[in-house]
């Protein structure tokens, strides 16, 4: 497992976007017709729109590449993103990654299960766990485009993990880290695990 990481650190080193500093205050002006769906601040309310708010910036900004680009398919941002240039996007990334996230709660009845996922993986199956990668607190690794999980709708992580299982969602490199880590779990595991990271701060 820690060739796997220490062998995606080095190809997201080597190989990370070229990215131009982005403005969050330039960002906040650009970013008004995203707060219909994200919320002004990034702190979406409905649990189908992902929170943006204290995302890591380099993240942020891969993503709404790949969402522009068609990498990532997100039928709800069909053509919002077309018309901005890449400084638009960075300031973009810049204003919601300098907001404070909000956190919600976890579901008691599954929390255990969750975090044993969370913080252990499943090592019968070679399933990491998420904390190398995502960190113990869900604040991922902002430097390495990890994403920061911590407080995130747990219908979106949900979602995002089916996705990654059903390959619905393919953008996450060449070493398809988070396809073959969610095609080691269950229905079980992805209800379990996303809402303990709903919780987590
Ligand atoms: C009509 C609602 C809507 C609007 C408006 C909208 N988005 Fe989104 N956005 C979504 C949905 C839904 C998703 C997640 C789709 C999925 O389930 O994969 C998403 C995903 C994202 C993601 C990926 C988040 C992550 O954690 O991976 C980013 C970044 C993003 N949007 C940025 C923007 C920006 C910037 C704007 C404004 C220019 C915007 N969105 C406007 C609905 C919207
Ligand atoms: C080796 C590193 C690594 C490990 C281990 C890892 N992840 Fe990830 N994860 C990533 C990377 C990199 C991405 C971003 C992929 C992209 O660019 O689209 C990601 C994306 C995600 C996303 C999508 C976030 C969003 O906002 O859309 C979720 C959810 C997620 N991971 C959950 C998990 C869970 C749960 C575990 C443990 C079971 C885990 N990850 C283990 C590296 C990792």
């Amino acid at each position: 497992m820690n060739k796997l990481i220490v062998s995606l650190l080095l190809t997201l080193g080597i190989t990370g976007l070229a990215q131009a500093a982005g403005d969050a205050k330039a960002g906040q002006a650009k970013a008004a017709v995203c707060g219909a769906c994200h919320g002004p601040d990034g702190n979406s309310m409905a649990p189908n729109f992902p929170k943006l708010a204290g995302q890591g910036e380099r993240y942020l900004t891969k993503q709404m590449q790949d969402i522009k680009s068609g990498k990532r398919t997100v039928l709800e941002m069909t053509g919002l993103l077309t018309n901005l240039s890449d400084q638009d996007l960075s300031d973009i990334a810049a204003y919601f990654s300098s907001q404070q996230g909000s956190v919600g709660a976890a579901d008691p009845k599954v929390v255990a299960r969750g975090e044993e996922l969370f913080r252990g993986g499943k090592l019968d199956q070679g399933m990491p766990s998420c904390i190398g990668c995502h960190s113990p607190n869900g604040a991922g690794n902002a430097a390495a485009g990890f994403p920061h999980l911590g407080g995130q709708h747990a219908q979106y992580v949900a979602k995002q993990l089916t996705d990654f299982r059903e390959g619905n969602r393919t953008n996450d490199g060449d070493t398809m880290i988070m396809r073959s880590i969610a095609s080691k779990m269950s229905n079980k595991d992805i209800e379990a695990v996303s809402s303990y990271v709903q919780g987590l701060h």
